[in-house]
Formats: C-alpha cells, sequence, structure tokens
C-alpha cells in the first residue's frame, strides 16, 4: 500500500527549502508494477518524443494531460500523491499534466538548470502555486543522472528562460551566482521514493552515462484557485477524482498492454503552444 500523505514537518521543510522526499511513497510491487507496464507499453514509447540537451545528447520524454483511468492514472489520482500536493499547496488541486521522462542507459540526455514556472508561467498561469511529485520508477543515482536541485531557490522568484540546444533554461549567469549561495543536492532515490518540488525550485540533471537506465515518472498539481486565464497546451482547471491508493494495485489486475489505452498524448509537433520557443521539452 502506498504511503499516505506527507507528514505537517515535511510540508513544513517543503516551504523551506522548495522539495521534500517522500521515502517509500509506493512499495515495492506498486512501483514495479508501474516500472514493467511502462517499460513494455509500446504506445509510451511511440509518444515519446526528444530534444538536444546542448551538450550532444537527447532527452526522451511522453506527455499527457489528463490523467485517465488508466495505471499511470491511479498513481496520479491516488491519495497518497493528490492529499499530499493539496497539503503542499493549501487547498484542492488539479492534475496539470504527467510525463515519463525516459533517461535511458548509456545515451540519456541532460535537463538543463530551468524553474517549470519559467514555462508554465506563460501558460497564463499567474501564481508559481504548483507543485511536481517525481517518482523514482528505476533508482535514480549520481552515476545515471538523477534530479539536482538548489536546496531554497524557489525563494528567488521567477527567474528569465532562454534558449540551450533545443531547450529553454535559466539564465545561466544568475544560476550560476545562486551556485555560489545555495547548497546543490543530488537527489538519490530508490524505486517508489518521490520528490515534491516547487515550480520555482532551479533543477536539472546530467547525461546517463552508466549502464542503468533512469526513469521517472512526473505528476504536475496546480491549485484549483490558480486557474490559468488562457487556453495553452495544459487544462484550466478540471475536477481530479480522486482513487485509493488500493486503486493502484486493482489497475495492475488489467492487462499491461491495456496500460495507455485513452491517454491523450501530447505531441509538440502539433501543438503550437507546446513547440514554441519557450516551452521546455518537459513541459
Ligand atoms: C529530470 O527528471 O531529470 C528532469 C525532468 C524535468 O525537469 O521535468
Ligand atoms: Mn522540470
Amino acid at each position: 500500500m502506498a504511503s499516505g500523505p506527507i507528514y505537517d514537518s515535511m510540508v513544513q521543510e517543503y516551504h523551506e527549502n522548495g522539495f521534500v522526499v517522500a521515502k517509500g511513497a509506493f512499495n515495492a510491487e506498486e512501483i514495479g508494477l508501474l516500472r514493467r507496464a511502462a517499460k513494455e507499453d509500446r504506445e509510451l514509447d511511440q509518444h515519446s518524443y526528444g530534444r538536444s540537451d546542448g551538450e550532444g545528447g537527447t532527452v526522451r520524454l511522453s506527455l499527457w494531460n489528463h490523467p485517465g483511468d488508466t495505471l499511470y492514472g491511479m498513481f496520479a489520482r491516488c491519495a497518497t500523491l493528490v492529499n499530499s500536493a493539496e497539503k503542499i499547496l493549501g487547498g484542492e488541486v488539479y492534475h496539470y499534466h504527467s510525463k515519463m521522462i525516459m533517461k535511458d542507459a548509456k545515451v540519456g540526455g541532460a535537463w538543463a538548470w530551468h524553474q517549470d514556472y519559467g514555462y508554465w508561467y506563460r501558460n497564463g498561469v499567474l501564481y508559481p502555486l504548483l507543485c511536481s511529485a517525481s517518482i523514482a520508477v528505476d533508482a535514480a543515482t549520481r552515476e545515471n543522472g538523477c534530479l539536482q536541485v538548489l536546496s531554497g531557490s524557489h525563494h528567488l522568484g521567477r527567474i528569465d528562460h532562454v534558449l540551450t540546444g533545443d531547450q529553454a533554461g535559466a539564465d545561466l549567469e544568475r544560476v550560476h551566482e545562486v551556485e555560489k549561495r545555495l547548497p546543490l543536492v543530488y537527489l538519490e532515490m530508490d524505486p517508489g521514493d518521490a520528490v515534491f518540488f516547487h515550480a520555482n525550485l532551479l533543477h536539472r540533471s546530467d547525461q546517463n552515462r552508466s549502464d542503468h537506465p533512469r526513469w521517472s515518472m512526473i505528476c504536475c498539481y496546480n491549485a484549483a484557485r490558480n486557474d490559468p486565464y488562457k487556453e495553452a497546451h495544459h487544462p484550466r482547471y478540471t475536477p481530479l477524482s480522486k482513487v485509493s491508493d488500493a486503486a493502484i494495485l486493482e489497475a495492475g489486475l488489467r492487462r499491461f498492454s491495456d496500460a495507455a489505452s485513452n491517454v491523450a498524448w501530447l505531441d509538440p509537433k502539433k501543438d503550437s503552444s507546446a513547440s514554441s520557443l519557450a516551452q521546455q521539452p518537459a513541459d
């Protein structure tokens, strides 16, 4: 059974540092199910897209806006994640999108320093009242390009983003000054751990030169009271139907090949607001 919502002391840690890790948010059976389903999922693979990282590598991901009734949807809608996001954001949340970050062994690309709100701001989202839950599908280590964060950087507010390779990243002159002042944290995680992080937290990750894949599923939530003022390639307020944590294993009883059915994949080639210069590949 998933671990349940994060404690109040963890919410406080989130507000101080801009992130908090929930160790063992999902148990071995639940995360094993997600890993097998995702890695055998041809649809997920076929809907993945990549963009140059400006360092000779390519990042790869699949992204979808509405959680649906699939196994992926059960993770995004489960009480453990949604109740935690509601504690963090101080009220009702809705699903902004989910994505699978596929950082494959040997070839997985790097992510430039960025804040997610650097992009979401352009989608008519007025406040940085969003948080992401990144779930370790595989073990995440320094060797296979785990997430790195600058602890406390969410207090800086939004930083301008500029294009590097195919990725728009945070203004590096400013980031280098921030690096001198704030601790860099490598978020090494075991499968089933989840990290909740603030939309203005500066984060990046290295290429994966190791023999081990590093896949993560990231579920992003926006506060219901922060409904974007205009249409963009991610949804405006749409009520989120929570499910119990038990729904994850129940969904696992269905065939893995059903995992991707009814997923409305985002295709950046077809969606002009997603393919504009201002968007990051994971946006
Ligand atoms: C990562 O998981 O390495 C970063 C992905 C993201 O920023 O969405
Ligand atoms: Mn990001």
